[in-house]
């Protein structure tokens, strides 16, 4: 995992803005995240809760498809990083399903760094925090 040319503070000054607009009027546990594509473009994404709660979407989630949208991250084009920011502390990390969607679309190798409001910063590969993706379709034999 290379990390040495990521500018971190450039990744959570925009998972903090998209932080801020936060749709999370039923948890009250707004989340930000940021995306590094390989051309060195930033995406971030929030947190948007729905009524019908099984329907909220993450910020990893929201900042990945905003990349993808843009033709920025593919699976020919890995995202580079990610950093997502929440106000707890040790500084919380994706869960489960965000996991998935950011294996598919950043692999393994991909930095994950988990941030909280007091600076703390936590560094890990996603291969760490998901040591055992779905694999589809399944290995035969
Ligand atoms: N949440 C995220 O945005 N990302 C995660 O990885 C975990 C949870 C949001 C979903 C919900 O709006 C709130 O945090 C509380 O679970």
């Amino acid at each position: 995992m290379q990390t040495g040319d990521i500018d971190w503070d450039q990744l959570f000054a925009a998972a903090m803005a998209a932080r801020g607009h936060a749709h999370a009027p039923y948890s009250q546990f707004p989340v930000g995240a940021a995306v590094l594509t390989a051309d060195g473009r930033v995406f971030a994404g929030c947190n948007v809760e729905n009524r019908s709660f099984g329907l909220t979407l993450c910020a990893e989630r929201g900042a990945v498809a905003a990349a993808v949208a843009a033709g920025a991250v593919s699976v020919t084009r890995p995202a580079r990083a990610v950093l997502v920011v929440t106000a707890t502390s040790p500084p919380a990390g994706p869960c489960g399903i965000c996991r998935e969607a950011l294996q598919e679309l950043g692999g393994g190798d991909l930095p994950v760094v988990c941030a909280n409001l007091e600076g703390e910063r936590q560094l890990l590969a996603l291969r760490d925090l998901l040591p055992q993706p779905f694999v589809f379709p399944p290995p035969s034999g």
